[in-house]
């Protein structure tokens, strides 16, 4: 998992070079973008709708289920992306979306995705193979964003990606295991996290994702429970329960994802938020976006929550790389 992640940057450049390199045309105009995906594979379809929300005329939308919606049809421009492309909700919205006459683009390693989407003459990009999904947030997002703008539907962003790696490659060094405690971020949260429950709070369009993600990376790498809301509307609810029971409460560690450009009146709500919750959990954090541009900012909060989640697996004593659970679940359906 640590070499997965040190080679992020890598990757990323990698992903965004086989998205160029996919010949594209639209059949018909697109009226809407949709991802559809689970788990690892389904948080790249998130990154894409907080991105591209923010710049394309038509919705961007995540379906994480077996089925589609019914708008889903020849103005659909779909990715459909599993990076073993054999998750079977993911099959069946790919046969769905192809009876709908979907603009279909397949996202994997191969697998039946790749077999069926061959077969049937639709694009497929092939990512390389062999690290976990989750740890392919590069391959499943960014070549998504390559074919939005070999499209025309969104501006030339090589030089955003060129940035992002570059700043990555700086970020790996302040977070990888070699930096020691005092300098790195990522283990003072995982530090933060052992033995407690984390929460996670993004801001609606922009740090929700990388909130949601965090949590998964906890779940899956460190085989521990994470929780995650968004600001404003945690406002409206979730603060007003910290309350009781005292004694829970306070196993409860709490870090939020902040950007200077969320919305001004969303970073006026951290401050008084944190000073309602006064010392109701066991400690509060904030993580805050680098780095030049909507891409290289995104990734800033994501890797430091990646590095934390594989500490705190460290910390527990266990190996964050196998997710067992998920591959008996999966084997346990695939008998039935
Ligand atoms: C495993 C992981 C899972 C998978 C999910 C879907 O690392 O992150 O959440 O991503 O079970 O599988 P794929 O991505 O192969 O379609």
């Amino acid at each position: 998992m640590f070499d997965a992640l040190s080679g992020l940057p890598e990757q990323c450049i990698r992903a965004w070079e086989l998205g160029m390199a996919l010949t594209v045309s639209a059949r018909a105009e697109i009226r809407q973008v949709m991802v559809t995906g689970l788990g690892g594979s389904a948080i790249g379809g998130d990154l894409l709708r907080i991105f591209a929300g923010k710049r394309l005329p038509v919705p961007v939308t995540v379906n994480r289920d077996y089925v589609l919606p019914k708008f889903v049809g020849p103005q659909t421009l779909l990715f459909a992306t599993s990076y073993s492309g054999n998750t079977e909700e993911t099959l069946s919205a790919y046969r769905e979306a192809r009876e709908k006459g979907a603009q279909i683009i397949a996202l994997t390693t191969g697998g039946k995705l790749k077999a069926m989407a061959e077969k049937d003459g639709v694009p497929v990009i092939t990512v390389p193979g062999g690290i976990s999904p989750r740890a392919a947030t590069g391959y499943l997002f960014l070549p998504t964003l390559a074919v939005l703008q070999k499209l025309g539907l969104l501006e030339p962003l090589d030089e955003q990606v060129a940035e992002l790696s570059r700043h990555l490659q700086a970020m790996r060094e302040q977070l990888k295991p070699e930096t020691p405690l005092a300098e790195n971020r990522a283990k003072q949260v995982a530090i933060n996290f052992f033995q407690r429950i984390p929460v996670i709070w993004g801001a609606s369009g922009t740090s929700e994702v990388v909130a949601q993600r965090w949590k998964g990376q906890v779940n899956e790498n460190a085989k521990a429970p994470a929780y995650w809301n968004v600001f404003p509307e945690l406002n409206h609810n979730e603060l007003v329960g910290f309350q009781k029971p005292e004694e829970l409460l306070r196993q409860l560690y709490i870090v939020i994802l902040r950007d200077t450009q969320d919305h001004p009146r969303v970073q006026k709500r951290y401050a008084i938020t944190r000073e309602i919750m006064g010392g109701a959990v066991a400690g509060m954090d904030e993580i805050e976006a680098t780095g030049n541009g909507d891409l290289a900012r995104l990734y800033s909060l994501i890797y430091p929550g990646d590095y934390a989640s594989v500490y705190l697996a460290l910390l527990y004593g266990i190996d964050p790389g196998p997710v067992k659970v998920i591959d008996q679940l999966k084997a346990r359906l695939a008998e039935q």
